[in-house]
């Protein structure tokens, strides 16, 4: 097969291609940061490159408009390698990429991969919820409370781990006492109160136990785990270890991972780390990772990807504290559906085809070594189960981190980002559904949307009189785009100041220099080029708000039909409680100016930070709220949306602002009269 050179600027790297390859791909295997939210289907139009020169096919794309494809804008993934070819990555692809933003401990920088609660932060928000009308323009964020962190210090459940260390002092052999080093092992762990019939040794940890055993003058530490069937030793180490009691709890996220790494004696967090998830490249949702697992080795790819980014963080942890990765025995993922099968390496093509059937929704406990996991050679990987193939893991984990599964208020449990999934319930049951919100709040299908990274907007106001807006950005960088948050402030303030009407049309009527007709229809500027990072004007289209009306529309009507379903209404709902990275940034106030959440009294707000860490942080510390989750996995019930009669309806009716109802959104009813 022939090779070829592709030059890349700005750089000017050289780096090599075969004839027939896909520049997204050689580009993407060769470090560059492009932005390929469908995962390089051809259908978001980010990963913008231009051809400076060379041989190549470009297929057409709509994306592109007839002056760019005059300079030699192509979409990455729509050209083939056919000769030498000298290529740019021009800025508005680098900026939208984002860096890769690792975080050890607590946020950094800028960049909003989140967290959750456990690590260290300074407040943020403005916590200032207040029922009655907002001030217009007003920005109310959530006050984060870390309700887990109480529960570990009020100490209201027993730390209770799957895997013990225990100290033993042996006695030696002698003449008088020919037992085996297994049968004097065994004994003693009998003793110890672990029972010898169920426990087993594999051959790895027998082939050094002679050695281990006399290098420590018959003082060892062992660790073992309590599986289903026995207890398992997982490792022994001459000496005692026993203060070295390790664990991990992951949140293995679409878009971000989250490691905990717990100190299973005290039940604290000793560090967090968290990134973006490595498969970002290969698609920004979990439909475009599934369609990318069928390509040639894509499923693998996409297994290295999040096992690597894993690694990169336990690594980057254990560096910080210098603990060793040997002591870790046990991990904890909480994931979706997908997810998870991609880090075990399953085909989760059939979660994505009706009747959408995954291959496991209870995983049972592998080897995390299997998987390419640097922690203990012998330790488990647990993964929270699943309730159906679109509420997965990472949902159990967050009902578990609410407790609304113990208590009596009607709670919603809300988890946003390209798939919103809604738990409705208290103690006596638990309703579920998950909803297609698509890529929107997360920057995908808005032209200048991004990930919530440096560079971008998230958070917009206009004056009332000027109509001129005011931007906050993430890192205090140049402007490169705009964020989920910033998108829902900027729909809610142009409906406020009339820039807007309910439909989501722009007004025609004002005459304004950010208003204008742009490339892709009507348009209101936000930042002009001689501002921005991007030398490009940062505009809302009428297209993007169509797009946004559209997954605040599926969030909201996945919200109403399980009410309906129920035989509730809003009003009925005691607590409503949001968790994600997507959560964490979101002006309360203009998400309901939008209709994005109920018109419902503020308080009854609360943001749970990644509440998918929480769950897998508390099933690793206590086996008796691991039975929870199990529990809560099976005795939730999944109401699927897409063959729900209401759905549909509640959903048409969302795509105004705020609703085709406006007594059901009776605040913004009075700011929209103040405003006529
Ligand atoms: Fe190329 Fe989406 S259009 S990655």
């Amino acid at each position: 097969m022939n090779r070829f050179t592709i030059t890349v600027y700005p750089e000017g790297k050289k780096i090599i291609a075969s004839e027939g390859d896909v520049l997204l791909r050689v580009l993407k295997k060769a470090g560059f940061p492009i932005p390929a939210s469908c995962g390089g289907q051809g259908t978001c139009g980010k990963c913008r490159v231009v051809v400076r020169g060379g041989v190549c096919h470009a297929s057409p794309s709509p994306f592109l408009r007839k002056e760019e494809i005059g300079k030699g804008y192509c979409l990455a993934c729509l050209v083939l390698v056919e000769g030498d070819m000298e290529v740019e990555i021009p800025p508005e692809s680098r900026a939208a990429a984002g860096g890769p933003a690792v975080v050890v401990g607590h946020k950094a920088g800028g960049d909003k991969p989140d967290t959750a609660p456990g690590a260290p932060s300074a407040p943020e928000s403005t916590p200032s919820p207040a029922p009655g009308v907002p001030a217009a323009g007003s920005r109310i964020l959530f006050e984060e409370k870390p309700v887990v962190r109480d529960k570990l210090v009020l100490g209201k459940w027993e730390i209770e781990p799957r895997t013990r260390r225990v100290h033993l002092q042996m006695q030696p052999p002698s003449l008088d006492d020919h037992r085996s080093d297994i049968e004097r092992l065994r004994a003693d762990l009998v003793v110890r109160g672990f029972s010898g019939e169920r426990m087993r040794c594999p051959l790895p940890v027998l082939k050094k136990l002679s050695k281990v055993l006399r290098s420590g003058s018959w003082q060892i530490t062992v660790t073992l785990i309590e599986l289903p069937d026995g207890v398992e030793i997982l490792d022994i180490q001459p000496g005692d270890q026993t203060q070295h009691h390790l664990g991990l709890a992951i949140d293995v996220g679409t878009t971000s991972v989250v490691v905990y790494l717990v100190d299973l004696l005290t039940g604290q967090v000793i560090d967090t780390a968290g990134s973006y998830n490595a498969q970002i490249r290969c698609g920004e949702d979990v439909i475009s990772r599934i369609v990318y697992a069928r390509t040639h080795e894509g499923l693998a790819e996409l297994q290295q990807l999040v096992v690597g980014t894993m690694n990169e963080l336990i690594d980057q942890i254990l560096q910080g504290t210098g603990l060793a990765a040997r002591n870790i025995g046990c991990i904890v993922a909480a994931g979706n559906t997908t997810m998870i099968h991609l880090l075990l390496g399953l085909d989760p093509r059939y979660i994505r085809e009706e009747p959408y059937i995954p291959t496991v929704s209870s995983v049972p406990p592998v080897k995390a070594a299997e998987i390419g996991l640097k922690v203990n050679e012998h330790a488990y990987l647990y993964c929270l189960p699943a309730i159906a193939s679109f509420v997965g893991g990472d949902i159990t984990a967050g009902i578990l981190t609410t407790g609304m599964h113990k208590e009596p208020p009607l709670t919603i449990f809300i988890d946003i980002g390209t798939n919103g999934e809604i738990v409705l319930g208290n103690a006596d049951w638990l309703v579920t559904a998950s909803c297609s919100a698509g890529p929107a709040f997360e920057g995908g299908e808005v032209l200048h949307g991004m990930r919530a990274a440096s560079g971008a907007i998230e958070s917009v106001a206009i004056d009332r009189e000027t109509l001129e807006p005011r931007i906050s950005v993430i890192g205090q960088a140049a402007p490169a785009g705009i964020c989920g948050s910033g998108i829902i402030d900027a729909l809610a303030e142009m409906l406020l100041t009339g820039l807007l009407d309910r439909k989501g049309k722009i007004c025609r009527d004002i005459a304004h220099p950010r208003l204008r007709e742009g490339e892709y229809g009507f348009e209101y500027v936000l930042v002009f080029a001689k501002d921005s990072a991007i030398q490009k004007d940062i505009v809302i289209t009428e297209i993007d708000i169509n797009n946004i009306l559209r997954a605040k529309g599926a969030v909201y009507a996945g919200c109403s039909t399980l009410l309906k379903q129920m035989s509730l209404g809003v009003e009925d709902i005691e607590r409503f409680l949001i968790a994600g990275g997507f959560g964490r940034y979101l002006n309360i106030h203009n998400a309901v100016v939008i209709g994005l959440l109920p018109d419902i009294p503020y308080e009854k707000f609360r943001y749970l930070g990644n509440s998918s860490v929480t769950g897998g942080h508390l099933a690793l510390l206590s086996q008796r709220l691991w039975k929870e989750a199990e529990h809560i996995a099976r005795s939730t019930t999944y109401l699927e949306l897409s063959t729900s009669a209401s759905f549909m309806d509640e959903y048409v009716s969302a795509l105004f602002l705020p609703h085709t109802n406006i007594s059901l959104f009776p605040r913004v009813e009075l700011l929209l009269g103040e405003r006529k």
